[in-house]
């Protein structure tokens, strides 16, 4: 299967790229100091999917979130990747389709998906070159 190789040099805090990853949209996102702060500070018992952002991101690399840009509902792609879209009532992704609304860990916090956004299997292979797949 095929792999993606993603340069997270340029992606600047808060910002997120959009990438393509096996056909499917593919979010890469540096996470601020204050998003990764809001990530960390939600109890896990108020999660429909209960992981930690330390679980969904990369030893060494926890300010670097790559998740599927694909909603887990009904597959719609979430907003929130670009420049001015709506990162919905949690700050990370929204999507339109039926309301999901994602945090700052692609986790799902509130609407009808019923898991977090998918996080690929990656690997940095330097500093700021991830392979994903
Ligand atoms: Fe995203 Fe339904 S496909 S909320």
């Amino acid at each position: 299967e095929s792999t993606t190789e993603v340069d997270v040099a340029g992606i600047e805090p808060g910002q997120s790229i959009k990438a393509i990853f096996r056909k499917q949209p593919l979010f890469v996102k540096r996470l601020t100091a204050a998003e990764i702060a809001d990530a960390n500070s939600v109890p896990l018992s108020d999660l429909r999917e209960p992981q930690t952002l330390a679980e969904r991101t990369s030893e060494g690399n926890e300010d670097i979130l790559i998740t599927m840009g694909v909603c887990t509902h009904l597959g719609c792609v979430p907003l929130g990747a670009a420049e001015g879209e709506n990162k919905g009532e949690y700050g990370g992704y929204f999507c339109p389709c039926h309301g999901s609304h994602y945090d700052t860990a692609g986790r799902i916090r509130k609407g009808p998906a019923p898991t977090n956004l998918e996080v690929p299997e990656y690997t940095f292979t330097s500093e700021t070159t991830v392979v994903v797949g």
